[in-house]
């Protein structure tokens, strides 16, 4: 519920950005690139995902080895600027203090937090318009200016560029979340809560409703879709809901829910075309009161059910489930729903 169809891209909200270099003619290059990460723990093994046509690419290839060079926020202007400018036509090989390691032809960027050397492995896949490298660590560096314990990396401290490519901004490190293979420990499993069914006397209530039959997996865009209707509807009339939205099931037709989608209004209500004036019926309910997520909501039909054979009831008509919160805003957990069965 709630989801929006948004198109087909690359749905990650934040990555790492790096510059990957390149020796090329014997002088170092750098490139800009978010297609970056990790394919294998031992030996560690990056990729990189890069046009043909970069002059980084050619420098790859030339030498057969590349870096992965991650910067830290202070340097997102020299950052973008190499996603900018190609050196092919602009020499980007003074921008930083470059060193060399093991393989001596990958160009390592001296002020950069963390930075590594890595072999090109020969293999490469193709795509329509990128091509992704592997190139295995041969080294990793760390500034010893950011070095927490052991020599490793201080997160913290090396406060790595990362690149918002949903909203096309660079940002830096939030919050602290907790300790990884650790905080997970803490889940529990999402608890309903059902109250006890009780008997209530009911009032006729006016309503207004669309009665339609849909695939159960099509039932929360249906509810949607028929709320919105009949809200619009009543707006165009002056008029405002005085309850919440239900929903009436009156069974199966075949695959198919038959279901009312409506919403309470006061007196002198009037439907117009699919919209249809059909008030909840007075008289003796029982109802009861769910506390979680819907895909739970069967745990209080069960005990709804179980309320009416333990007490010799029958039901009367169709059971209505009354939607007390909006779920977009609300967390599933926190979800109030009121189920009542009218008896006979
Ligand atoms: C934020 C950002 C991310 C980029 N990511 C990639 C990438 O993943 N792959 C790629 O081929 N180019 C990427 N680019 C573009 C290259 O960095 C850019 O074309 C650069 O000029 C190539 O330089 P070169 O020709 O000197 O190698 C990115 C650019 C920016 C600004």
């Amino acid at each position: 519920m709630g989801m929006l169809k948004t198109g087909a891209y690359n749905p990650l909200p934040v990555v790492p950005i790096v510059l990957v270099g390149a020796n090329v003619n014997g002088k170092p290059n750098y490139a800009a690139v978010g297609f970056v990460n990790g394919v294998n723990y031992r030996p560690a093994v990056m990729y990189v995902g890069l046009s043909k046509n970069h002059h980084t690419t050619r420098g790859i290839l030339e030498n057969g080895s590349f870096s992965i060079n991650v910067p830290s926020a202070d340097f997102v202007v020299e950052t973008d600027y190499c996603g900018l400018v190609s050196g092919k036509s602009v020499d980007k090989s003074a921008m930083f203090n470059t060193f060399y390691g093991e393989l001596g032809s990958a160009p390592m960027i001296a002020e950069f937090p963390i930075t590594c050397e890595c072999r090109y492995t020969g293999q490469q896949v193709e795509f329509e318009m990128d091509t992704v490298y592997f190139g295995e660590v041969v080294q990793v560096y760390v500034n010893e200016a950011v070095a927490g314990e052991n020599g490793r990396l201080d997160t913290l401290k090396a406060n790595p560029l990362l690149f918002a490519g949903l909203e096309n901004r660079y940002r830096a490190l939030g919050a602290d979340m907790g300790a990884a293979w650790q905080v997970g420990k803490q889940y529990q499993p999402k608890a309903s809560a059902v109250t006890s069914c009780t008997l209530v006397e009911r009032p006729p209530q006016p309503a207004l409703s669309i009665r339609s039959r849909v695939e159960p997996a099509g039932l929360p865009a249906a509810i949607g879709e028929c709320a919105a209707a009949i809200y619009q509807y009543a707006l165009q009339k002056g008029r405002a809901p005085t309850g919440a939205l239900f929903v009436a099931y009156h069974g199966l037709d075949g695959s198919l829910l038959d279901v009312e989608i409506g919403l309470p209004f006061g007196d002198g209500v009037e439907g117009n075309g699919r919209i249809i004036a059909s008030p909840l019926p007075g008289g003796q309910w029982v109802r009861c009161l769910h506390v979680g997520p819907y895909d739970h909501l069967p745990q209080a039909r069960v005990a709804l059910e179980q309320w009416l054979k333990a007490n010799g009831r029958a039901a009367a008509g169709p059971s209505y489930e009354c939607y007390l919160n909006d779920p977009r805003v609300t967390a599933p957990e926190k979800l109030e729903t009121e189920i009542f069965i009218p008896l006979a």
